[in-house]
This record gives C-alpha cells, structure tokens and sequence, in this order.
C-alpha cells in the first residue's frame, strides 16, 4: 500500500488528489491551511469513490502530523498568477509557504519522494530540496509534462490527428524561456519537421511558451489545473510504479548541460527513487543560446532567496 500526501487543497491539489483516488494507490492525505477546507473536499472525493468506483482512503487535515510515513508528497500549496503576472512575481511568497512546508515534509515524512509544482517551479523546487534536506534525486518538478502536453495537444490540432499519437518534448525553465524541440517532437515516430513547415512550428512553439499565460488572461484568477493535475499524476504513477518513465523534470542538475546546483527541466527516467538518471540530448546553437539565458534568470531568482 502507498501512501500519497497533497499539500494545498486549491485548484492543482484537489484535481490532482481526484485523479489519484482513481488509480488506488492505498491512502491519500490532502493539507491545507485552510480549516475545514481540505476535511470537505476530502469528504465528497470519498463518496465519489462509490460512484467511480474506488477504494481509496481520502482524508483532508490542517495538521501536518497527518502526513506521517508518506510515501510520495505532491507540493501544490501557495499563490498562482493573477492576470500581468510573471511566475516570477511569485518567489517571495511562495518561497516562504514553501520553506515551512518543506520542513514539515522532512519532519514528518523524511523518507518521501516530493514531486513540487508550486511556482516559480525551478526556483520552488530549490527551495524544497534545501529545506528538506533530501538528496535532489528525490526533490523534483513538474512542468515539462504540462509544457510537452500543450504543445502535442496544439500539433494535434494543427495536423487534425489524435492527441495520442503525439510526443512532445520541451525543457528548460518553466517560464518565458522554456524551449520546445522539434526535433526531438513526433507523430507516431515521425519527426515534426517532417510534418509541418518551419514556420507554422515556430507559431506553435510561440503558443506553447505563453500556454499557462493565455489561460491565466482567460480565467482572471487563478491559472490552469486539469492538464497540471493531469501531468503530476503521470509523474506520481512513474513513481508509485517504479515505471521508469522518460518524461521532461526539473531535475537538479551537476553539470549536465553545462549547468551545476540549479533546478532545470530535462528528460529523465522516473522511477521508485524519484530521478533515476538524467539524459542529454544534442541541441540546436539557438537553443542552448535560449537555455542559457533561462539559467541565469533561474539563478537570478535563486540569489535573491533568504534561505
Ligand atoms: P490555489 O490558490 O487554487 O491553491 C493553493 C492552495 O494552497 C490554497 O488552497 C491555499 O489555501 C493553500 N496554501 C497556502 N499556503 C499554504 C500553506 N502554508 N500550507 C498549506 N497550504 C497552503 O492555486 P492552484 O491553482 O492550486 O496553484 C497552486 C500552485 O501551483 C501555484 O503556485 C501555481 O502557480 C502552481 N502551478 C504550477 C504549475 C506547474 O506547471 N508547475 C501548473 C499550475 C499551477
Ligand atoms: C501554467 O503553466 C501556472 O505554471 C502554470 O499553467
């Protein structure tokens, strides 16, 4: 039996938390701060269990004790963007729930695997991993699988294909400076570049660098959660599984793409020890240009936290 704490009960944790149940993983805790807040949702989420047909013991808590002996813990708490705002806009607040949270997590559940989505991701994920303490192989995060999933879901469209014939690949920060790469994109093992013209993927790869903006100006508040909660879980189940996936993370990296001691999204093989290996790939000169320049912002981030 596994045991999977969500903290933070908002728009990305309780989604990610329903689409847990399904796969029954044994337990799932949702936290919150919020009093009330995480006991209800996990409530309704349990008597949905009946209808869908799951057994999963859902419980929602404002006490961190209840994250005892987790298996895997899914960081979602914080602030999202307003419309105007960068993920960057984020690091002062988001650092400092997260620094709490993190310490709880190494408090009460020292042995877990922590998956973190709250933003800014790269810097974020940094910040658990230090106030944690855990080896960086079991601190990582999402974004990779959320930013490949809109730039599939925009080829699909534009081929007028199935979604699931679709493999993406992106890296880099998850922010303004994330790079798509076509090259390594196919359909049903065909190369993008085959498929479309330079031009109309270039306008893709435009889409998909502003995809969380363009939903955060149609919502007005709050940012996207079902594709999030849909790729945490792709992440979770690699890891419960121990499926080795190769999906894109930010993973910590020590020189590999000529970065050290930053949080960076790559490929990776996911397993039952969090990162398994990191994989490189050849890039474009305009590509590892773009990289660079998302690694100095990150670290630029990372400069100005108090940890
Ligand atoms: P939300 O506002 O719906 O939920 C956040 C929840 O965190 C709230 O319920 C709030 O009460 C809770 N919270 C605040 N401080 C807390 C604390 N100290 N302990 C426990 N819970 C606390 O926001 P949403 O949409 O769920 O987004 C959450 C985060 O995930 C944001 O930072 C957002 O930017 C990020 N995000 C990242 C994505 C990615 O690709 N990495 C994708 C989507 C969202
Ligand atoms: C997104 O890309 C907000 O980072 C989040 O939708």
């Amino acid at each position: 039996m596994v045991k999977i704490s969500v903290i933070g009960a908002g728009n990305v944790g309780s989604t990610t938390v329903q689409r847990l149940a399904e796969l029954e993983p044994g337990e799932i805790v949702m936290t919150d701060i919020v009093e009330g807040m995480p006991q209800g949702k996990a409530l309704d989420l349990m008597q949905a269990g009946t209808i869908n047909g799951y057994d999963t013991r859902i419980t929602g808590t404002n006490d961190y004790a209840d994250i005892a002996n987790s298996d895997l813990v899914i960081i979602t708490a914080g602030i999202a963007r307003k419309p105007g705002m960068s993920r960057e806009d984020l690091i002062k607040t988001n650092s400092k729930i997260i620094g709490d949270v993190a310490g709880n997590i190494a408090k009460y559940a020292p042995n877990s695997i922590v998956i973190n989505v709250t933003n800014p991701l790269d810097i974020i994920t940094y910040v658990a991993m230090k106030a944690t303490g855990f080896d960086p192989e079991k601190v990582f995060g999402m974004s990779g699988v959320l930013d490949a999933g809109r730039f599939a879901s925009f080829i699909a469209e534009e081929l007028k294909c199935s979604k699931r014939d679709v493999e993406a690949m992106v890296i880099g920060g998850h922010g303004d400076l994330m790079v798509p790469l076509p090259q390594y994109t196919t359909v049903s093992g065909i190369p993008l570049p085959e498929l479309l013209p330079e031009k109309t993927i270039d306008r893709l790869v435009e889409r998909t660098v502003n995809g969380g903006a363009e939903i955060v100006e149609l919502l007005k508040q709050g940012s996207a959660f079902y594709a999030p909660s849909a790729a945490i879980v792709r992440m979770a189940e690699a890891v419960i599984k121990d499926s080795r996936r190769v999906l894109p993370a930010s993973a910590y990296l020590e020189g590999q793409y000529g970065q050290k001691g930053i949080y960076f999204g790559v490929p990776v093989k996911l397993g039952a020890n969090g990162i398994e290996e990191i994989l490189e790939l050849k890039l474009e000169d305009s590509q590892c240009e773009i990289l660079k320049k998302s690694s100095e912002t990150i670290r630029k981030g990372i400069s100005k936290l108090e940890i």
